[in-house]
């Protein structure tokens, strides 16, 4: 583990969600939801499509803020927070349309996402050890980019923000197979440095083979926590709670 990571918080959560509510205006989404994520845990995010997994990232990072219920990451309170301030607390998101800035380069769009917190800090050298192609598309426009490679960019820069916890919101959606092993590894990766994943996937298969736990959602409620090999093991299970 880095030197610089300071040991993980007196109670030992990096990330915990207790009992949140959230909106989109009069309708409720999200009901009663909880769940935890340790310090270096790869922790999946399951279920099938508009269960409330993105609005759990959104409530998360405060973009949608939950109307009941509190969140702490890093054993600082999070629950009204602004966005920006829970970015410079040290977490890192990797969104589902992945929002890069079209008409800058790689290497401006890297720029702007460098910040400070207290873990770890990345360089561009270290991404281009991840990513060997990376270094060679710096100075190419994002909008002329594949999808692999916007996801590389899209983890590079949560990486370059020093993050203690990424959020990763369907990282495989839209890429070929040989790339979605590819983010999958960078998943193990992340976690041999210490840094705590949250990944939200449709891609159960894959999901399973990084994380240490798993949720499934359903309907904005949370229907089935455990260990991930636990659903890897059981297809009855899985097939059950997830269909696949
Ligand atoms: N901006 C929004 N306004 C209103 N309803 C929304 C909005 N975004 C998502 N929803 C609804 O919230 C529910 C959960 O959506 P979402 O969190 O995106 O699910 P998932 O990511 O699991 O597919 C869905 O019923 C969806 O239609
Ligand atoms: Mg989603």
């Amino acid at each position: 583990m880095n030197a610089v990571l300071k040991p993980s918080p007196a109670g030992g959560d990096m990330l915990s969600v207790d009992h949140i509510d959230t909106f989109y205006g009069e309708s409720q989404v999200l009901f009663d939801v909880s769940l935890k994520v340790g310090p270096g845990e790869v922790v999946a995010l399951l279920g099938p499509n508009g269960a409330g997994k993105t609005t759990t990232l959104r409530s998360i990072l405060g973009l949608t803020a939950p109307a009941k219920g509190s969140i702490s990451f890093d054993a600082q309170d999070i629950t009204r927070m602004p966005t920006h301030e829970i970015a410079q607390a040290g977490m890192g998101w990797v969104p589902d349309d992945r929002r890069i800035f079209p008409t800058l380069t790689v290497a401006r769009n890297l720029s702007i996402a460098r910040k400070t917190t207290r873990f770890r800090k990345w360089s561009e050298k270290e991404c281009f050890e991840i990513f060997s192609a990376l270094e060679y598309l710096m100075h190419r426009e994002c909008e002329n980019l594949s999808g692999g490679e916007m996801q590389m960019v899209a983890i590079s820069r949560a990486l370059l923000g020093s993050p203690g916890l990424v959020l990763f919101d369907e990282p495989s959606q839209g890429l070929a197979p040989k790339v979605v092993q590819d983010v999958m590894k960078t998943i193990t990766r992340l976690k041999s440095e210490g840094i705590a994943v949250l990944v939200v996937e449709q891609n159960v298969q894959s999901a399973l083979q990084v994380a240490d736990r798993a949720y499934v959602m359903n309907l904005g409620k949370i229907v089935h926590e455990g260990p991930a090999a636990q659903l890897r093991d059981d297809a009855g299970l899985r097939r059950q709670l997830l269909g696949v």
